[in-house]
């Protein structure tokens, strides 16, 4: 957990616990802010409407689909989740994110924690970290970032700016399992304050009353049983090491960027977005450029979407390219593979 703290530049005196992906990381993270931050026993009245003010949960409109379980699951209900607006750079608004703190505040309602995302799920794009990490110390919030995704290209020394802010979070989940190239499953919950996280977990019945101050996994998440994920991120860390990890990131980087470079050149592809190793791009037959933006031509472009079952995937020598079609619009996410992975082809 340290290493993997350091690596993203993260305090390595935070707490920490892996469990088995993105979804979980992130609702473990949810579960603290929301204990955290509720000023009433949230953890023993509840999130119902005569518990205390509501809850409210803010990210961008590209945020990852985790955020539902995580208001479902937790009673605070999915009508919580403010769903703010993206730029055309597809990153959170921060101005549209203050004005809604500010009138639900207002309206006496408990804004509780943001959710940065660095690296969304369909196009990479990340949110203005620090920006938002400066709005949550206005207004006493929780601050989480999303790197399920992206969080290990912080480790890059050309992370972009806002990807070397992850020490200013209050907590931030990171899956090995995608660019550490761990099997599945393995995600990583940090949370700068341990004591915050063992606040949110922790229940001491006579059968489970260890010494107060020994580091017990069954305090610091949902679990109790758990696997030794930590096992084999630990065996590939020591394999690849810092260096090697950073390379091969940097070369996925890279090759998307060739790609959306290959896709721009194309005379019958329009690139849309490259950030991190995502490009997306789609199809435009030669005899439609020139009406692109008409409805008629929009409407054609989209209806493969309806004949496109669901994601597709190519494998070319050891780089797997991710295609998932919206619309036409295809995304390519590239990750290169171990050989535990080649082995499953
Ligand atoms: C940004 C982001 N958050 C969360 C998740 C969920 O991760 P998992 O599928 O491991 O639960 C993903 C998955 O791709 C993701 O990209």
């Amino acid at each position: 957990m340290r290493w993997i703290a350091q690596f993203i530049g993260y305090p390595d005196d935070c707490g920490g616990v892996l469990v088995s992906g993105g979804n979980m990381a992130n609702f473990v993270c949810f579960l603290v802010a929301r204990a955290a931050k509720a000023d009433w026993d949230v953890r023993t009245r509840g999130a119902g409407s005569d518990a205390g003010r509501r809850l409210r949960v803010y990210g961008s409109a590209e945020m990852h689909t985790w955020i539902q379980k995580g208001a479902d699951m937790s009673g605070i209900g999915t009508d919580a989740i403010r769903w703010i607006p993206t730029g055309a750079d597809l990153r959170m608004d921060v101005d549209a994110l203050r004005r809604q703190i500010v009138s639900d505040i207002a309206a006496g309602e408990l804004p509780f924690m943001v959710v940065g995302t660095a690296g969304s799920v369909s196009t990479g794009a990340i949110d203005r970290l620090r920006e938002i990490s400066a709005l949550c110390r206005e207004h006493n919030m929780w601050f989480h970032v999303d790197g399920a995704y992206g969080g290990f290209a912080a480790a890059l020394p050309v992370a972009p700016d806002d990807l070397r802010v992850l020490n200013l979070a209050d907590s931030v989940a990171v899956d090995p399992d995608k660019w550490l190239y761990a099997p599945l499953e393995a995600g990583c919950a940090l949370v700068r304050d341990v004591e915050a996280l063992r606040a949110a977990f922790a229940y001491h019945p006579p059968y489970y009353h260890f010494a107060q101050h020994a580091l017990n996994y069954v305090d610091l998440g949902p679990q109790n049983s758990r696997g030794f994920r930590a096992l084999k991120v630990w065996l590939q860390m020591k394999h690849v090491g810092a260096a090697g990890y950073r390379a091969m990131i940097a070369e996925d980087i890279r090759l998307s960027q060739m790609m959306a470079a290959a896709v721009d050149r194309h005379p019958e592809l329009e690139l849309f977005t490259q950030a991190l190793s995502i490009a997306t791009f789609r199809y435009v037959p030669a005899d439609l450029r020139a009406t692109i933006g008409e409805a008629a031509t929009e409407a054609h472009l989209d209806a493969p979407q309806s004949r496109v079952g669901g994601p597709t995937a190519a494998r070319r020598r050891g780089v797997r390219l991710e295609c998932g079609a919206r619309g036409s619009l295809c995304a390519a996410r590239v990750h290169r593979e171990l050989p535990h992975d080649r082995k499953r082809c």
